[in-house]
């Protein structure tokens, strides 16, 4: 499904109503519910929105778990964190317990060691939750599924951390990866959710603004074969539901 928004603040006023109805509706089936959160710029608007006691009051921020798809390999109070985004615009300003609050860790001897932490963590916290078992090659594999995943895009039809012409797009084992530095705005080395484990989750949001996105998107949506080859955003294919909120 695509929702075209005149601005990005209809967009981002259209997202954080999704996750709050999400949200509600997934704790009241699970008493549990589990959210991937994109970096980069364009959802500032939508998690200051958040935050704001208006909207906050409604999230079920105790049952309520945020994990991020990716992450630059920065100290988790430089500006260009994803992590510090979130903390910046909604996290700090609501009532969640810190335990319901999963970054990805920056501070490590190198990226490969946090994206091992990182999954050795996911495998941990999905242990006792909802494994969705994904046949890969005919062996069942254990992946989990996320309740909702947010993602952004690049003007490369890159998303999360996958950027195009990765092998990390072939990954089909690994739940988290380190991206070296070079690719992306800033060049940092990174850590990323695979593919495997984005497509496995039961709901996915884009928020994208802006021509250029916009044109990837149409593409997409009308070569998919041709746009599988050149842009990561692409091979999304999500068990679940996907979303595209999309602004002028
Ligand atoms: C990141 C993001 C990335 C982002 C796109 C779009 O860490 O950079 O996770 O995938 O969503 O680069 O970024 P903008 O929203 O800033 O255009």
């Amino acid at each position: 499904m695509v929702r075209e928004f005149t601005n990005i603040r209809q967009a981002s006023i259209a997202a954080v109503e999704h996750m709050i109805d999400l949200a509600g509706k997934t704790v009241m089936k699970r008493d549990l519910c589990t959210i991937v959160l994109a970096g980069g710029s364009t959802p500032q608007l939508t998690y200051e929105l958040l935050g704001a006691p208006a909207n906050a009051e409604q999230m079920p921020w105790q049952q309520s778990h945020f994990f991020w798809g990716d992450e630059r390999w920065l100290d988790s109070t430089h500006p260009d964190s994803n992590f510090a985004l979130a903390r910046k615009t909604f996290l700090a300003k609501v009532h969640i317990p810190p335990q319901n609050v999963h970054p990805i860790p920056t501070g490590l001897t190198d990226p490969q060691a946090g994206a091992e932490r990182y999954e050795k963590h996911l495998r941990d916290f999905f242990h006792a939750n909802s494994l969705v078992g994904m046949h890969s090659g005919g062996e069942v594999m254990a992946v989990p599924s996320f309740d909702l995943v947010l993602l952004g895009m690049g003007t490369d039809g890159h998303i999360a951390s996958l950027f195009p012409g990765s092998n990390l797009l072939e990954e089909k084992r690994r739940w988290v990866a380190a991206v070296p530095e070079g690719a992306g705005s800033p060049p940092c080395a990174r850590i990323t959710l695979t593919l495997p484990v984005l497509n496995q989750a039961k709901n996915i949001l884009f928020l994208i603004s802006g021509s250029r996105k916009r044109e990837i998107l149409d593409t997409i949506l009308r070569r998919p074969e041709k746009a599988e080859k050149l842009y990561p955003a692409a091979r999304i294919k999500p068990a679940g539901n996907l979303i595209w909120l999309v602004a002028e």
